[in-house]
This record gives structure tokens, C-alpha cells and sequence, in this order.
């Protein structure tokens, strides 16, 4: 019998009330939008300043959820598709990840790994570091290459269609090791969206420099109660991990470095 099937109603209740509650409570700020942002999505899009507001502040039928909702996807192959061709994800922009941007140097070789909008690859390219990035989307990827060029930054846009035993294939961390030599790998919010992420994560790791550390923030889909709600979809928009990040990281020579979610190689 499964873990869900065996609580009590009582306590599945008790857990719903928990996630449904608070947020009906929560007043939602409406989000202020940097004018530079706006302006480029307007221009990349070729919409209305207000069409644009709308898919930022995820109006409805202008989400993430409701692309995904159509697109339905059923396994792996079709998980990828999804977002291979979302056109909401680039309306996910916002301001760069500080301790990324803190943690690159001029000079270094840096990889903004599921980079989707490129703010955090444009932020560290005008830190003078040499930039690489790498998203499964082309809406996204087209995009960021537009800002780059728009900011008069230097950035390496990598081609996630690769070749691997006389086959091309769609493999974004496969291109990032060809590349390979990083000192840096940003994953921001990205592996939770990767099917068999730690796969993935020993890609990575290979496609380091000796002294290259990956920085990940990964909000990992939990377990949730479905009492009101509609039952848990196997493929969702964030996925739950197969493996544990620390023996996910340990397993591909990595161990934590300083703060959270710096990792650095064992030896
Ligand atoms: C929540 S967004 C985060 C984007 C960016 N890192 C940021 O923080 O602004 C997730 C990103 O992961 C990308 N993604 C999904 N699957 C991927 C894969 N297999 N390889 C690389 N990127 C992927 C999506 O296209 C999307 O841009």
C-alpha cells in the first residue's frame, strides 16, 4: 500500500489545511517590473507593453501552468518538448542571482546552465567573466542571445543539439561537457525542471575545470496531500529528486563547499 494511501483522513486533512490556508490569507503585491526587462520582452516579442505585463504577472491563461496544461506531457521525450518550445518561460526574467554574480571573477570561465532568460549569464558577463549558457528552450535561449547583443556583452550561447554515437540528440549537459573547463557552473533553479537531474549533475561535474565548483538553488517538488485537489501528476512543472542532492553530488566526486549550495570537487 502506498505511503498516501495509508493516512488517515484526519491527517490528510490536517496537512491540506496547512497549504491551503495561508496563502488565502496572503495579500499578493503586485510585482513591480524593471522598465530595461519590459522593454526587451516588448521588443523580443514584438507585444504590447500591457500583453507583456500579463504573462509576467501570470494572469490567467497566460501562465506557465496552463502551456504545460495543453501540452500534457507523458514521458520524458515529451517532458523535454514542453520545454523546448515554452513560450512562458521567458517571461519568468528577473534580477540576477546575487551570490552568482558574487562569485564570479573577470576572467573566469562560467556556464549559466537552464539559463532561461539569460539574467544571470548577462549579469556575470559584465563582471568581465567569459560566459557560457546553455537552456533546452529556444524561445529562451534566442532571447538571451538578443539581450547579449542588445547590452554589448559577450556571451557563448551553447547549441544543446549534439551528437553522440552518430545520433543527434537533445542534450543540454552533453553540450556543456563538450565544451567543458568551467570554474564555475550556475544551476539556478533548473534541475527540479531536469528528468534524472543526477545525470544530469555528473555532466556537470565532468564539464568542470580541476578547481571548478557548481552553485545550485534547487527547489525540489515535495510531497503533497491531495484531499481538495486534483490527484499528483507524475510530470509536472517541478519534479520530484530520485536521488538525494548530497549523495547526487557525492556520487559525481563533489562535496559542499562554503554556504549553501556551493559545491566543490572531493579531491
Ligand atoms: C525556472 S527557469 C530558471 C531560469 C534561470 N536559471 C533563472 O533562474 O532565471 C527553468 C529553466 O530550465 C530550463 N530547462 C528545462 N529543462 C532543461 C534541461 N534539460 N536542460 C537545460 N535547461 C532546461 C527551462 O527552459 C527554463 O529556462
Amino acid at each position: 500500500m502506498s505511503r498516501q494511501a495509508k493516512r488517515t483522513l484526519l491527517q490528510r486533512l490536517r496537512k491540506n489545511l496547512k497549504h491551503v490556508i495561508p496563502p488565502m490569507l496572503r495579500t499578493k503585491k503586485a510585482r513591480e517590473f524593471a522598465p530595461e526587462e519590459l522593454q526587451e520582452l516588448c521588443e523580443f516579442t514584438g507585444l504590447e507593453p500591457e500583453a507583456v505585463k500579463e504573462y509576467l504577472s501570470r494572469k490567467k491563461g497566460r501562465r506557465i501552468s496552463n502551456e504545460f496544461d495543453w501540452l500534457n506531457p507523458k514521458n520524458a521525450p515529451e517532458y523535454l518538448w514542453f520545454y523546448r518550445g515554452s513560450r512562458t518561460y521567458l517571461f519568468a526574467a528577473d534580477e540576477a542571482w546575487d551570490r552568482a554574480v558574487e562569485l564570479t571573477e573577470p576572467g573566469m570561465k562560467c556556464l549559466d546552465f537552464g539559463g532561461g532568460g539569460g539574467r544571470n549569464a548577462l549579469a556575470m558577463a559584465a563582471k568581465g567573466a567569459k560566459v557560457y549558457y546553455v537552456d533546452i528552450g529556444l524561445i529562451n535561449s534566442a532571447f538571451t542571445k538578443f539581450r547579449a547583443r542588445r547590452q554589448n556583452l559577450e556571451l557563448q550561447v551553447l547549441d544543446p543539439l549534439v551528437q553522440i554515437d552518430g545520433r543527434w540528440v537533445l542534450d543540454t549537459a552533453e553540450a556543456a561537457k563538450l565544451e567543458g573547463g568551467f570554474d564555475l557552473i550556475v544551476c539556478d533553479n533548473v534541475l527540479e525542471h531536469v528528468h534524472d537531474y543526477h545525470l544530469v549533475l555528473a555532466k556537470l561535474a565532468a564539464a568542470l575545470a580541476p578547481q571548478g565548483r557548481i552553485l545550485e538553488c534547487t527547489p525540489f517538488k515535495r510531497e503533497k496531500a491531495y484531499l481538495f485537489k486534483k490527484k499528483e501528476q507524475a510530470w509536472d512543472i517541478h519534479l520530484p529528486p530520485k536521488v538525494p542532492m548530497l549523495e547526487a553530488m557525492q556520487a559525481c566526486g563533489m562535496r559542499r563547499g562554503e554556504g549553501e549550495g556551493l559545491w566543490e570537487r572531493s579531491a
